[in-house]
C-alpha cells in the first residue's frame, strides 16, 4: 500500500545532523573485541568474489507491459484472484460486480498482500497440495462496486468489509504445473466483521472496552492486513497496518489519536457513515482494538483469530519470526510510516519443537523492544516495559497495557531511531542476520532529520539496512548494523538517485523474504503516482528481485503488470513452485478507480474476458521442473 494521505505524525525526532557519519569511519570505530561477537554474519564482511546464488537471466524493463514478465525458461499462472470462490463451490465474481456482501464473504478478497503456503502431504509429496493463506489489505471501492461509491450504502460498506481480511483455502498442483483452488472444509474468510479475541497484557484493559464489548477482549474483525509471518507451530500471523484510515473523528483528536494519524476524513473508506463503531466521537476506544498482529490457525476452520497484544500496537507491516539459539521466539516488526520505528518481541518461554501444543500461547508473554541504530554502527534493543527505561506512571505510562497500546509513545520516550518507513523484515536462515526494507521518505533531511541509518536527504528510492545480533543470538539486546543497499538507478546522473545498487535498477523496496537457500527476494512498491516519472523514469512497473547477501547483487526476476505492486511470497518445500501476489493491477494515482473506466490502466489478469483488473496470487515454475531461482 502506498502512503495514501498519511502525513508524518511523529513529532519527536531530536537527532542532529552531527550524528550522521561516514560509514567507512563507523566501521573503524568498532573494536576488534566487539567485532568478534559478530564473526558469523555477512554484516561488514567483504565477499565480493562469491558465486551468485542464482542463475536466471535478468528480466529487462524494456519488456514491461500489462502482464507478468519472468525469465526465459519460466512459466506462471493465476492461482486465485479477487472474487474467485474460496473452495470452487461458492459463487465466483460476476462480470458486472453485482455480487452482494454475502457473496464476497465466500470469495477471495481484494488487494492480496502477505501470504503463506502450508504444505499438506499428498502421494508422498509435501509440494503438490497445501493450504493457501493470503491477506487482503484494502479495497478500491471504485472497482469493488458496480457504479463505484455513488450512492454510498450500508450494503457497500458490508461488501468493502467483506473484501478485507484474510482468505484460507486449499490449493493443488495440476499435471501441467498450474495450481488451482480445490474444495476443502477448512476454506474460510476472515473479514472486518469476523470475531477475534484479544490476548496478552492489553486484553481486558480499560483502554480496550467498548459499549459492545464491556470485557475488552472480543473484537469484530481485522483489516488493512499487510504483510505476514509464519510460526513453526503451524499458525499464520496477519499484520494490521494502516488501521487509522478507517476511523473518523470530527472533534479535535487527542494526543493518542494524533500519534496514529486520526482526522475528520480518514482515508475515504466511509465505513463510519453506515457502521457507527468507526465514528470515534461515539466509540473512542474502538481504534485501540486495531493495529495488532493477529494469529490464525489455518488448519482449524472453527478457531478464532487472536490479536496478540504483547507484540505492541502500531502500523504493523509484517512479523518475521525466528527461533533464537536459546529457543526463545523472536518476532521482528516494522511500523510503516515516515519517521517510525523497528521493533522486536522476545518470548518469555521457550519454543518446544517436540510438543507443538505447548507453543500456542508463546506470543502472549515476553518483552517488546524498539531499535536504536547508533552512529558507530552498533545498535541497542530498548525494552518497552513498565517501570523500565523511564516508562513509569510518573512519566505517564500507567501500566503495560498502556505501553503496548501506545507503543509509539513509549518508543518516542526511550529514544528509538526514526526510520524511512520500515516495511518487511527478513531473517537470513544461514546466519540469522536481519534485513529491513525502508521503502522511501521524501521528507528525510527536511521535515525529519538525517541519521546514520537513514542518511539520504529526500530519500525517494529507499534502502535496505541489515544487522547482526551479538553472537548470532536473535534474543540479544546488542547488534551491529550496516546499510545493505541504497536503492536507485545505477545509470542515473544524480548520485542521490543512483544509490549504490550492485546489479539492476531498484526503487522503493517493500516485500522482503529469504528462501531456505538464503536468496533474499525483494519486491517493490513504487507508488502509482511516481512510476515511470522523474527519479523513476526508467521504471515503468513494479518488480521482484533476487539478491545474494554475500555479493549484494540484485537481479530482476519478475516484472508485474501496469499499476500493480508486487508483494507477498512463499515457496513449496521442494522450491519448485514460487507463489507471489500481484496487488492492485491498474491502480490509479488516487488509489481509487473511476468506475466508468475500470480498465483505464490495466485489465490484468483476465484481459478482455472481464470488466476490470483483479489482484491475484500467481504460481511461478521452471519449465524444466528444476528449483526456482537456481
Ligand atoms: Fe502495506 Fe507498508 O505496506
Ligand atoms: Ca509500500
Ligand atoms: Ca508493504
Amino acid at each position: 500500500m502506498n502512503e495514501f494521505n498519511d502525513a508524518i505524525v511523529n513529532p519527536t525526532d531530536k537527532k542532529t545532523i552531527s550524528e550522521l557519519v561516514n560509514p567507512q569511519r563507523r566501521n573503524i570505530l568498532i573494536s576488534s573485541a566487539v567485532a568478534a561477537l559478530f564473526a558469523h554474519s555477512n554484516v561488514l564482511a567483504s565477499e565480493k568474489t562469491s558465486k551468485a546464488l542464482f542463475g536466471f537471466k535478468s528480466v529487462s524493463y524494456t519488456l514491461a507491459n500489462d502482464d507478468i514478465q519472468v525469465p526465459t525458461g519460466y512459466s506462471w499462472s493465476v492461482v486465485a484472484a479477487w472474487g474467485d470462490s474460496i473452495n470452487g463451490q461458492t459463487k465466483s465474481i460476476s462480470p458486472d460486480v453485482s455480487d452482494s456482501s454475502s457473496d464476497q464473504e465466500k470469495q477471495f478478497g481484494m488487494h492480496h498482500d502477505g501470504c503463506a503456503f502450508f504444505p499438506v502431504k499428498l502421494n508422498g509429496s509435501d509440494s503438490i497440495k497445501g493450504i493457501w493463506v493470503t491477506n487482503h489489505e484494502y479495497t478500491d471501492d471504485g472497482l469493488l462496486h458496480a457504479g463505484g461509491m455513488e450512492p454510498w450504502t450500508a450494503e457497500k460498506v458490508k461488501k468493502s468489509q467483506a473484501a478485507h481480511g484474510v482468505t484460507v483455502s486449499m490449493i493443488q498442483k495440476s499435471d501441467n504445473g498450474q495450481w488451482k483452488v480445490v474444495n476443502d472444509p477448512l476454506a474460510r474468510r476472515i473479514t472486518a466483521n469476523t470475531l477475534c479475541t484479544v490476548s496478552g497484557p492489553a486484553s481486558g484493559s480499560s483502554y480496550m472496552k467498548t459499549a459492545a464489548d464491556q470485557k475488552g477482549n472480543e473484537v469484530l474483525g481485522t483489516f488493512n492486513n499487510c504483510a505476514n509471518g509464519v510460526t513453526p507451530w503451524g499458525t499464520y500471523l496477519t499484520c494490521e497496518e494502516n488501521f487509522n484510515g478507517y476511523f473518523v473523528k470530527t472533534a479535535k483528536p487527542n494526543m493518542h489519536e494524533q500519534r496514529v494519524g486520526i482526522d475528520n476524513k480518514g482515508f475515504g473508506y466511509r465505513w463510519q457513515e453506515h457502521d457507527e463503531r468507526f465514528n470515534l466521537d461515539k466509540h473512542p476506544n474502538e481504534i485501540n482494538r486495531f493495529g495488532w498482529v493477529v494469529e490464525i490457525d489455518p488448519k482449524d476452520p472453527k478457531s478464532t483469530p487472536i490479536k496478540r497484544s504483547a507484540l505492541g500496537r502500531f502500523k504493523h507491516e509484517g512479523a518475521a519470526l525466528t527461533i533464537a539459539k536459546n529457543k526463545k521466539v523472536v518476532v521482528y516488526m516494522g511500523d510503516d510510516q515516515r519517521n517510525e520505528y523497528v521493533y522486536k518481541f522476545v518470548s518469555k518461554k521457550s519454543y518446544d519443537s517436540v510438543n507443538q501444543s505447548n507453543n500456542k500461547d508463546l506470543l502472549d508473554n515476553g518483552t517488546l523492544y524498539v531499535a536504536r541504530y547508533d552512529a558507530d554502527g552498533t545498535g541497542r534493543w530498548i525494552a518497552l516495559e513498565h517501570n523500565r527505561n523511564g516508562l513509569t506512571a510518573a512519566n505517564g505510562f500507567n501500566d503495560q497495557a498502556y505501553i503496548l497500546i501506545h507503543a509509539r509513545l513509549a518508543a518516542d520516550f526511550v529514544g528509538a531511531t526514526s526510520m524511512d518507513r520500515p516495511e518487511w523484515i527478513a531473517v537470513n536462515p544461514n546466519n540469522q542476520d536481519v534485513y529491513v526494507t525502508l521503502t522511501n521518505n521524501s521528507d528525510r533531511g527536511t521535515k525529519v532529520n538525517l541519521n546514520a541509518a537513514n542518511p539520504r536527504a529526500s530519500n525517494l528510492m529507499g534502502h535496505i539496512v541489515r544487522w547482526s545480533e551479538a553472537n548470532g543470538d536473535s534474543s540479544s539486546t546488542v547488534f551491529k548494523w550496516e546499510i545493505y543497499t541504497l536503492a536507485g538507478d545505477p545509470n542515473s546522473t544524480e548520485p542521490h538517485l543512483r544509490g549504490n545498487v550492485i546489479g539492476d535498477t531498484l526503487g522503493s523496496p517493500d516485500g522482503l523474504w529469504f528462501d531456505k537457500r538464503g536468496i533474499l527476494w525483494t519486491q517493490t512498491d513504487i507508488s502509482t503516482s511516481t512510476l515511470g516519472k522523474g527519479a523513476y523514469a526508467q521504471i515503468p512497473n513494479n518488480a521482484m528481485y533476487a539478491s545474494d547477501p554475500k555479493t549484494k547483487e540484485f537481479r530482476r526476476f519478475l516484472i508485474g503488470p501496469k499499476g500493480c505492486e508486487v508483494t507477498g511470497i512463499d515457496m513449496t518445500p521442494d522450491m519448485k513452485t514460487m507463489f507471489i501476489n500481484i496487488q492492485h493491477p491498474g491502480e490509479s494515482p488516487s488509489e481509487r478507480s473511476n468506475p466508468q473506466t475500470p480498465q483505464a490502466i490495466s485489465n490484468w489478469p483476465d484481459k478482455n474476458n472481464f470488466t476490470r483488473p483483479r489482484s491475484a496470487t500467481i504460481a511461478i515454475w521452471r519449465d524444466d521442473g528444476k528449483v526456482v531461482g537456481a
